[in-house]
């Protein structure tokens, strides 16, 4: 990256951070700060009706190419949930990823909030398998009163696993819904991750492929509370504003979401952040693949890297101050899991230096 770390401006060089646990561990990036810190002399019009907030939002719309309408959140969970609660129905299901974070991590918030189901669709890495969606979607018919009624459909990019669509997938699965005119939600809370992954550009990953509605996530990748609702039919968004209420999302002083947006996307800084946080991934896929003793779990090519590791080098890693979660096996790779094997899961972020990655490197050679 071509901007120093700014994370590190109180940090001794030449001390190594081993966190790998989540992106949600690191800071903020010191550029948003700074623009919370600007944003707090002075007064502005409350509950999204700022200038700054109408700014924003127009903001988005540049970004993504075309006329969106913007709701600013706390959490992604929050975007999530109050995007599948605006599409929902009575008797309603959402087919999602069996191991996504709506279904997994949310505490049943998507279906609190929206009153629908979330019903899981298998998938190798992280990605729901289109054969299984069909199938998924024909067993739950507008007609099925008893069993409940196909609403819509939502999809993880990057993965949880990791593992990043490619174009053509989601035209795939966009394709399976738009047949059964189910809209399609994309979960992004690593969003620029994928797209730097990728390539390709937001308009490209998103609307052009039949997605309906966006959780843009800016929390992981260098906000410090940042998240936003995208749906590329303005039209679609109508109830939002009261929906977003009654969650007790629409924060009064909402234009320190917008700041912290105006930095994010300010001179493509959100991608620059990502592109490192990736790199910083590569460098740990290239030195674990190097490694006599670790592996790979699967491939991945956003910030997350699943790699089978002694338990020895886990407990050592460890010891020494790296943090980092050991995953649970998805059954396809159980039978690749030696006794003395640990499966584990390590988070790169825009703070992730090179020193941290190779120190952890380091410990797994032992
Ligand atoms: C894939 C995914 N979606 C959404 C979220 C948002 O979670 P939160 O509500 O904690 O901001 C996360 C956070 O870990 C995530 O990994």
């Amino acid at each position: 990256m071509s901007r120093p770390n700014p994370i590190r401006h109180h940090i001794p060089s030449g001390l190594p951070f081993m966190y790998f646990a989540s992106d949600n561990w690191a800071g903020a990036h010191r550029s948003i700060a700074e623009r919370l810190l600007r944003e707090s002399d002075g007064f502005a019009a409350a509950y999204g009706a700022s200038d700054l907030d109408r700014r924003i939002e127009r903001r988005f719309a540049e970004v993504f190419e075309r006329e969106v309408a913007v709701l600013f959140v706390g959490t992604g969970t929050a975007a999530n949930s109050l995007s599948l609660a605006s599409v929902q129905r009575p008797g309603g299901i959402t087919f999602c990823h069996s191991e996504a974070h709506v279904i997994a991590d949310e505490c049943g918030a998507p279906d609190f909030f929206s009153g629908a189901r979330l019903l899981g669709v298998p998938g190798a890495e992280g990605k729901i398998d289109p054969v299984k969606l069909r199938e998924k979607i024909a067993a739950y018919p507008q007609t099925a009163v008893q069993h409940g009624r196909a609403t819509a459909v939502t999809i993880t990019q990057a993965t949880e696993a990791g593992t990043v669509y490619t174009l053509s997938e989601i035209d795939e699965i966009a394709t399976i819904a738009k047949k059964d005119k189910l809209p399609l939600h994309m979960d992004g809370a690593r969003f620029a991750n994928a797209l730097v992954s990728l390539a390709v550009s937001p308009a490209e990953m998103t609307w052009k492929r039949g997605v309906d509605m966006l959780s843009f996530g800016g929390t992981k990748n260098g906000c410090w509370c940042a998240e936003a609702i995208v749906f590329f039919n303005p039209e679609q968004a109508k109830e939002m504003p009261f929906i977003r209420k009654r969650a007790a999302q629409l924060f009064s002083k909402s234009r320190f979401i917008a700041a912290q947006f105006d930095a994010y996307l300010e001179n493509d800084l959100w991608l620059d952040l990502a592109r490192h946080a990736n790199g910083m991934s590569d460098r740990l896929r290239a030195g674990i693949t190097a490694s006599n003793a670790s592996r790979l779990a699967w491939p991945t090519s956003a910030n997350e890297v699943f790699a089978i590791i002694p338990k020895s080098a886990a407990r050592a890693a460890e010891e020494k101050g790296a943090k980092f979660y050991e995953w649970p096996v998805p059954p396809a790779t159980s039978e690749l899991l030696g006794p003395e094997e640990t499966l584990v899961r390590l988070v790169t972020s825009f703070a992730t230096d090179e020193a941290d990655v190779d120190s952890f490197l380091r410990c797994l050679a032992g």
